[in-house]
């Protein structure tokens, strides 16, 4: 017979140390759903004994996402957490107990998509944007306002407002920036975030603004906290409508549904429609429409009696783990990477997983041959969540990260203050091939005929290990390479030749800069003449540039500091590359020298193909709106940038102005 004293207190600790890594430090270490049977476990065993004092116990509380670094604030009232299940019945009982609270009324409940983000509470004062808090502890939360600024869709003033408004919501990530900046990072060789909301709740607390501004976030509001004079809505439902009339970006879809069985039919059609959603859901939350019994219906410490969340199951499956593969990305960090036995998951085929790095494995005890427990939600990369050890093979060995390193011949350490292993020296040849392949990547230097096989052997045979050796490549020396005879020979020197004319962004991003994307190379390009007026800027001019975060001014002042690279830049001019900028001197085009803001989206471009379109035209476009915009292009839904360009005068151009000022 277990201790119940013991295993309460083994699962508070356990579980305020799951609240601190998912709260605090953005990075839970278990899925939700083992989180909700740990806590769904402690819950059982504390009304079975209710002798051992509550107070402290987690259930009682919300969880508390403030850090040291940012100033706390108090909400004018509480941000409360709901209570929450994964089964129907529950749900129905749920109905069922309001039913018997209110045996004369005819309930209608609101039945919302849950997203799966971070709470954020934004305060009006007199219709202006004044303050954004998180949740923190549910009564006083972290002042996050010039993170959530970075937000376009959130007003920055709503007219015929309540004079004090608290407008409580989500602030999310699209699944597709979530899939482009793990991308980069795969590609930056730098460790993959599991999903998107980890990636926001990291975001939202960054101490750096311009950081968060490369991480596009998004918000959706869908509850009020205080509202002063109180008098602006009767129901749930009105909410909506008001938070939409002022032109919050809210909810695509919700439902009105008479009685819970009807509730649950809305569940079922979300749950056919949430992939098609811009953010991630992971339930519905059913609330008891009209506030008069909401009032009534109450409260319990942590959670409101008039609503709850039903989560959605993620989609797992299990499968083998034939084997952990190590991968080498351009600054030399090293992956590791599960190869599966293919499954079906979430409508597609999952054959491998994101294992992030040497702890993780450590953590979890994955061996090759195990059994595991893989998930995929959405489009989110695929997991490995656990494994069965009742089919674990009686041979299997633990992985040993640095065994499997030093087997493959890579001379590789562990940074100590990180779970990185990084190859040592830069003139290793895997490292090399890596940093070319980059270079010649379509992202970058655009080098027809050299692909991974090629870069390969120039590699291998000594023929090239820096960007600056390709240049130098003689028709002899491509002429060793396999399956290369004049012809061919000739088509790839000069594809190299005429890489010599790309744009000063492309060899930017080519070069390999930790943390410097295309973006960020259009960015600088964009701020200065020439590479060298780059190399000689300091960390302040260079934080300056728009977009531009101290962590990447520092990285790229490291850069251009270190003497290889120097000496890299000085070869690279020599073989006579194009150093200078060409989007400041662009003389001619019906938009020479213009630049442009985008904001909200248009009815027929895309953001790409009108920045393609500015491009060619001679004009650039630039993130934020300041006196040296001409020009703000504004679709459907435009936030704050609309705002300052009306403030500052800019003229403001929707799609049809925009190809008229294209076509004169
Ligand atoms: S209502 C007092 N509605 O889920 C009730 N919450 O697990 C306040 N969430 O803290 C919450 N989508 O951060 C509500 N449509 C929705 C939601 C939603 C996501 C979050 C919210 C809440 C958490 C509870």
């Amino acid at each position: 017979m277990p201790d119940p004293e013991k295993e309460i207190s083994k699962l508070r600790a356990e579980i305020a140390q799951h609240d601190r890594l998912y709260y605090k430090a953005a990075q839970p270490m278990i899925d939700d759903q083992a989180y909700d049977r740990l806590k769904t476990r402690l819950a059982e065993l504390e009304a079975a004994h209710p002798e051992f004092d509550l107070e402290a116990s987690p259930t009682q509380f919300v969880g508390d996402d403030r850090l040291e670094a940012f100033e706390s604030y108090r909400h004018r009232k509480p941000m409360l957490s709901l209570d929450n299940t994964y089964s129907s019945e529950e749900l129905i009982e749920f109905g069922r107990r309001l039913e018997r609270l209110f045996p004369e009324q005819k309930l209608t409940y609101l039945v919302e998509p849950k997203i799966d983000g971070v709470a954020v509470s934004l305060t009006y004062e007199d219709g202006q944007f004044v303050r954004a808090v998180s949740r923190g502890n549910g009564i006083e939360g972290d002042d996050i306002t010039r993170n959530v600024r970075t937000i376009e869709a959130i007003p920055d003033s709503i007219t015929d407002a309540p004079a004090v408004l608290e407008v409580r919501g989500e602030v999310y990530m699209r699944h597709e920036a979530f899939e482009k900046i793990n991308h980069a990072r795969e590609q930056a060789g730098e460790p993959l975030y599991a999903n998107p909301r980890n990636l926001a709740a990291g975001t939202i607390k960054l101490l750096d603004p311009a950081e968060a501004r490369q991480r596009p976030l998004n918000c959706i509001l869908y509850g009020i906290g205080a509202c002063e004079p109180g008098n602006y809505f009767s129901a749930q439902s009105d909410i909506q409508t008001h938070l939409k009339a002022w032109g919050f970006p809210v909810l695509e879809k919700y439902w009105l549904a008479d009685g819970i069985a009807q509730a649950w039919k809305s569940i079922e059609e979300l749950d056919t429609l949430r992939q098609g959603f811009a953010y991630p859901t992971d339930g519905a939350v059913v609330k008891l429409d009209p506030f008069a019994l909401q009032e009534e219906a109450g409260y319990t410490s942590k959670a409101p009696r008039w609503a709850i969340a039903y989560k959605f199951e993620a989609e797992r499956a299990e499968t083998r783990l034939k084997e952990i593969s190590l991968q080498i990305g351009r600054t030399g960090a090293v992956t590791p990477v599960a190869i599966l036995e293919p499954v079906q998951l979430a409508g597609t085929i999952v054959s491998r997983a994101t294992l992030h790095n040497e702890d993780e494995i450590c953590r979890k005890d994955l061996r090759p041959g195990d059994t595991v427990l893989v998930q995929k939600a959405g489009e989110i990369i695929p997991q490995v969540l656990s494994v069965n050890l009742d089919k674990r093979p009686a041979d299997s060995q633990p992985f040993d990260f640095g065994e499997h390193i030093r087997a493959l011949g890579l001379d590789a350490s562990r940074d100590p203050s990180q779970a990185v292993w990084r190859i040592n020296s830069k003139d290793d040849p895997i490292r090399q091939q890596r940093a070319l392949q980059h270079f010649a990547s379509r992202a970058c230097m655009d080098i027809d005929h050299l692909g991974t096989a090629v870069v390969e052997q120039l590699v291998q045979r000594g023929l090239a290990k820096t960007p600056a050796d390709l240049y130098s490549l003689s028709e002899v020396e491509v002429l060793q390479l396999d399956k290369f005879a004049e012809k061919s020979a000739e088509n790839l020197i000069a594809a190299i030749a005429a890489s010599k004319q790309r744009e000063l962004w492309q060899l930017i991003h080519g070069i390999g800069i930790p943390h410097v994307g295309k973006q960020s190379a259009k960015d600088l390009e964009a701020n200065f003449d020439s590479l060298d007026a780059i190399a000689d800027a300091t960390e302040e001019q260079l934080e300056a540039v728009d977009g531009i975060g101290s962590i990447m001014a520092q990285s790229i002042h490291a850069w251009f500091d270190d003497s290889t690279n120097q000496a890299l830049i000085e070869q690279l001019k020599a073989c006579g590359l194009n150093l200078a900028s060409s989007r400041q001197a662009t003389a001619d085009g019906a938009l020479a020298g213009k630049v442009f803001v985008l904001t909200g989206s248009l009815p027929e471009l895309t953001r790409d193909e009108a920045t393609q379109m500015i491009e060619a035209a001679g004009g650039r476009t630039s993130s934020s709106v300041s006196k040296k915009t001409d020009y703000l292009l504004a679709g459907e839904a435009a936030g704050s940038k609309y705002a300052k360009a009306e403030k500052l005068g800019i003229p403001i151009l929707d799609e049809a102005a925009f190809r008229e000022l294209l076509r004169q």
